[in-house]
C-alpha cells in the first residue's frame, strides 16, 4: 500500500437511527423512520431501529473499539428527533447532553468528531407538515443546526450538513422504498431543492455559531452505458444528471443540470426562488463522497424514468448484490475534479464499504475476507486518485459495526465489528484487525 499524505484522516462512519436504539428515551420524539418501520411490508421482517445496536447505552464500549482501531476521525450523525423532538422550538437538553458527552469522549481518545446534522431521521411532526416537499423544512434544518452548534461548535473538526440528499429524494419521495415512503415519482424533485436550500441555510447557521469547517455528503455512482447506442448513451447521461449532478452542480456551479429528460423546465425542480442558488452555492470547506458501486444504465420505455439499471457482468458482487468495482471510485474522483475544476473543495470519502454474510465460525471468529478485499481495493483506488492529482483528505469506511440497514433491516451486515442483535455482543471481525494494522502502518 502506498503511503497517504501526512494528516490524512482515517475513520469509520455510522448514523444515529442505524445504531442508537433508545427510540423513546430521554424525550426523543418519533422520526419518519420510526413511522415507516411500522408500515406493513416496508422493512424486511418488520424490523425496526427501536433498539438497533443499542449504541445509546453502549457508546463507551463502542468508542473503546474505535480507539483500538486507531482511527483519527469518526463520522456519526446527530438525531434531530432527540435534539429538537417537534422539529421546531427549543432544544432538548437531554438530547444535546448525549452528543456533548460523546464529543468529549471522542476527543479524549484522540478522535476528531465529524457529525452529520441530518442522516434521514426527520422529526415526524415536520413530515406531517409536508416534509422535504415543504420549503419551510429548509428553515427548520437551519434552526436545528444552530441549536446543535451552540452546544458543540467549539469541539467539532468538520461538520456535515446532509447525507445523500439525492437518495432521500429518490427512495424516500419518488419511489417510496425508504421513509417517508412517498411515491411521487418525477414530482419529487422539490424534495432535492428544499434539502439543498436547507444545506445552504444550515451552513450559514453553523458558521454563525462558530463552526470552522462545513461540508455536505453526496452519494456517487459512475453511470456506465449498457451499449454505445444513442439511446443507452442518452439514458446514462440522464442517470448521471440525477444521481451525480442534481445535488452537486447547484452546490459547486450554482445551477441545476438539465433535467428535461425528467419533464423538468429550465429551473429544474420547479420551485426555485430568486436567491436560492446563491444560498446553496456558498462555498463549503469539503465535499463528502460516498461510493459503493457503479451502475450500468440502459434506455427504458414504458416507465416514467428514462433509464433502467442492468447487472454489470464480470465483477464479484457483495451480499447486497452490488458489483465490487474499486476502479469506479478512482473514476468518480477524477470525474469530479475534471467536472468542477477549481470549484471542487477537498474531498473526504465519508462512506465506502460492503455487506458480507458474516456468520461466526464455531470458535466465534468471523473471517470476512471479501470485506478485506473490498476495502483494500478501494483504499488503493483512493491512492490512485491522489496520484492523479485529486485532493482527498480522508477515508471513512462504512461502518464500525453491523446495524439497522434501512429497508433491509438487520439483513445486510456492513460492520468491521459483528453485532449479535440478541445479546448485543460485539465481536471484531478479521477486517477490523486488517484495518487497524493498515491505519497503524499509515500513521506510524
Ligand atoms: C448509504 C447510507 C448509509 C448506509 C449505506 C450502506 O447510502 O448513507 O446510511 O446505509 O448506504
Amino acid at each position: 500500500m502506498t503511503r497517504f499524505p501526512d494528516g490524512f484522516a482515517w475513520g469509520v462512519a455510522t448514523s444515529a437511527y442505524q445504531i442508537e436504539g433508545a427510540a423513546a428515551e430521554d424525550g426523543r420524539g418519533p422520526s419518519i423512520w420510526d413511522t415507516f418501520c411500522q408500515r406493513p411490508g416496508a422493512v424486511r421482517d418488520g424490523q425496526t431501529g427501536d433498539i438497533a445496536a443499542d449504541h445509546y447505552h453502549r457508546w463507551p464500549e463502542d468508542l473503546d473499539l474505535m480507539a483500538e482501531l486507531g482511527i483519527t476521525a469518526y463520522r456519526f450523525s446527530l438525531a434531530w428527533p432527540r435534539i429538537q423532538p417537534p422539529g421546531s422550538g427549543p432544544a432538548s437538553a437531554a438530547g444535546l447532553d448525549f452528543y456533548d458527552r460523546l464529543t468529549d469522549a471522542l476527543l479524549a481518545r484522540g478522535i476528531t468528531p465529524m457529525p452529520t446534522l441530518y442522516h434521514w431521521d426527520l422529526p415526524q411532526p415536520l413530515e406531517d407538515q409536508g416534509g422535504w416537499m415543504a420549503r419551510d423544512t429548509a428553515y427548520r434544518l437551519a434552526e436545528y443546526a444552530s441549536l446543535a452548534a451552540q452546544r458543540l461548535a467549539d469541539r467539532i473538526g468538520l461538520w456535515i450538513t446532509l447525507n445523500e440528499p439525492f437518495v432521500v429524494t429518490a427512495l424516500g419521495y419518488a419511489l417510496g422504498t425508504h421513509a417517508p415512503g412517498r411515491e411521487l415519482m418525477l414530482a419529487a424533485l422539490p424534495a432535492a431543492h428544499h434539502q439543498l436550500l436547507g444545506h445552504g441555510l444550515a451552513a450559514a447557521a453553523l458558521r454563525a455559531a462558530g463552526v470552522a469547517r462545513v461540508a455536505i455528503t453526496n452519494n456517487y455512482s459512475p453511470a456506465w452505458p449498457a451499449s454505445r447506442s444513442e439511446a443507452d448513451l442518452t439514458a446514462a447521461a440522464a442517470y448521471d444528471a440525477v444521481q451525480n449532478r442534481l445535488c452537486t452542480d447547484p452546490l459547486l456551479l450554482g445551477s441545476y443540470p438539465g433535467l428535461a429528460a425528467f419533464g423538468a423546465g429550465p429551473d429544474g425542480p420547479g420551485c426555485v426562488r430568486d436567491g436560492d442558488l446563491a444560498v446553496i452555492a456558498a462555498p463549503v470547506d469539503a465535499l463528502g463522497v460516498n461510493y459503493y458501486r457503479p451502475v450500468r444504465v440502459a434506455a427504458a420505455t414504458g416507465s416514467p424514468l428514462p433509464f433502467r439499471e442492468e447487472p454489470i457482468p464480470g465483477f464479484p458482487v457483495t451480499a447486497f448484490g452490488w458489483p465490487v468495482v474499486p476502479a469506479g471510485l478512482t473514476e468518480l474522483l477524477t470525474t469530479l475534479r475534471d467536472r468542477y475544476g477549481d470549484r471542487l473543495p477537498p474531498i473526504y470519502i465519508t462512506e465506502n464499504g460492503c455487506s458480507v454474510t458474516d456468520e461466526p465460525a464455531a470458535d466465534g471468529s468471523i473471517d470476512d475476507q471479501p470485506r478485506i478485499g473490498y476495502l483494500d481495493g478501494h483504499i488503493r483506488a483512493v491512492a490512485d486518485a491522489i496520484t492523479a492529482g485529486v485532493d482527498v483528505r480522508g477515508y471513512l469506511t462504512w461502518t464500525l459495526m453491523d446495524n439497522f440497514e434501512w429497508a433491509e433491516g438487520f439483513g445486510q451486515r456492513f460492520g468491521l465489528v459483528h453485532v449479535d442483535f440478541e445479546s448485543q455482543r460485539r465481536t471484531p471481525k478479521a477486517s477490523f484487525r486488517w484495518y487497524r494494522d493498515l491505519i497503524a502502518a499509515q500513521r506510524g
